[in-house]
């Protein structure tokens, strides 16, 4: 075998013994799965009005937008959707991406110039952190979710542009960032706040309008939203919500924008569908806390450690990553997908199960999932029943 080729090997064999093997598992249309590991928060995805209206467009457009934004790949439907995210966000406007990592890529990168600091949360998404590296400015990574580090980050940096880089949500463990707090020192020291609300938008907030308004902070003229419109809003591709002059400055020099063909018209379609149910779905929000609260509840009083949940993710610790593995196998095996997050997946050195609740499934279903993982827990997983939510690190995640 050619030398590189055996490299891998070795390198995938040193992943297998470490307990960090990924694989792909095809699913089926419409499997009988118990959903815990998606990200379909509002149970959008196959929504009869979403799917109706993307497949409206399909026929209408095609199948892809053919060309990038501003080549041919805008099409009025692209238009409609910047306008209502830009509504809904309560910003001046907003540009849609192929993804919401293209967006986060963007966005930072958008924000830097000559001498810009960045100051990024330690569990930030890969994505931040992939925009922080390419952006080419100094990153100092503070601990999560604190602000005086944040401060401490700021004032070292008299003089010098920065940006305050967080998620609103966490992906990995659920919890809310300090935003309002974050907001303030980064006003003080003259800094942007740059937030992904990836899994706050459609979850939390007024009308579901995210972890950014829901700390008074829409609109603000120092604040960049960004998100992905695959999560709660069932679809695909990304958005950066912000000032519109910063818009026009992604528009022209954004690489990620310019250089990316369109989002496909019938995603565009299919999102501004779910857009307009998200905002008028208090009821499903509703349905997602509750079932986030029983959960951590079930799992706290059995011993197992879970994250104390801001939104719709709950993460719950396994012994190692081949624990965890082992765990979401078992659950795979009756009938429950759960999330397996094992480094370098975390932003610490602890595997977890992540459950991302969904209102759309049945309520009878979930209560059993929860049966499920509690039965296949491995004993190492169990503590002194109650809850505890899990520490902070400090180390940069990937
Ligand atoms: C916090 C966060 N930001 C960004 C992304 C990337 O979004 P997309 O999947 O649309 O590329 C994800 C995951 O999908 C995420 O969890």
């Amino acid at each position: 075998m050619a030398d590189w080729l055996a490299a891998l090997d070795r390198r995938a064999e040193l992943r297998a013994r470490a307990g960090l093997t990924r694989t792909l598992r095809p699913r089926a249309a419409g499997d009988a799965v118990v959903d815990l590991a998606g990200n379909d928060y509002l149970g959008l995805a196959t929504h009869p009005e979403v799917t109706a209206a993307a497949a409206r467009a399909l026929s209408g457009y095609g199948l892809g937008a053919t060309g990038s934004r501003l080549v041919r790949g805008s099409t009025d439907l692209h238009h409609a959707l910047e306008d209502a995210l830009a509504d809904w966000l309560g910003t001046d406007r907003a540009l849609v991406f192929s993804s919401g990592y293209l967006a986060n890529l963007a966005a930072v990168r958008g924000l830097v110039q000559p001498r810009t600091l960045l100051v990024s949360d330690a569990h930030n998404h890969a994505s931040l952190i992939d925009g922080c590296r390419i952006s080419g400015a100094e990153t100092v990574v503070t601990p999560h979710a604190d602000v005086d580090a944040v401060a401490a980050a700021l004032a070292a940096a008299p003089g010098r542009p920065a940006v305050v880089v967080t998620e609103s949500v966490f992906s990995v463990d659920g919890d809310l960032a300090p935003l309002a707090a974050l907001h303030a020192v980064a006003r003080r020291h003259g800094a942007l706040l740059l937030v992904d609300d990836a899994h706050a938008l459609g979850v939390t907030g007024p009308d579901g309008a995210g972890g950014v308004a829901a700390a008074g902070l829409a609109g603000e003229p120092d604040v960049v939203v960004t998100a992905t419109l695959s999560k709660a809003l069932g679809g695909a591709g990304g958005v950066v919500a912000a000032p519109a002059e910063y818009v026009r400055h992604l528009v022209e020099t954004g690489r990620t924008f310019i250089f990316d063909t369109a989002l496909p018209p019938a995603v565009a379609a299919g999102v501004l569908a779910a857009v307009r149910l998200a905002r008028a779905g208090d009821e499903l929000r509703a349905e997602l806390a509750e079932r986030a609260a029983l959960a951590v509840r079930r799992l706290g009083a059995a011993g197992l450690e879970v994250s104390a949940p801001d939104a719709a993710v709950v993460s719950v610790t396994a012994p190692g990553p081949e624990a965890a593995t082992a765990w979401a196998a078992d659950c795979r095996d009756r009938g429950v997908a759960v999330g397996c997050f094992r480094p370098p997946s975390t932003p610490d050195s602890r595997s977890r199960l992540r459950l991302t609740i969904s209102a759309g499934v049945a309520g009878q279903d979930f209560e059993r999932a929860l049966d499920v993982i509690l039965e296949c827990a491995p004993v190492s997983a169990r503590s002194e029943p109650g809850l505890r939510a899990p520490q902070s690190r400090t180390k940069e995640g990937s």
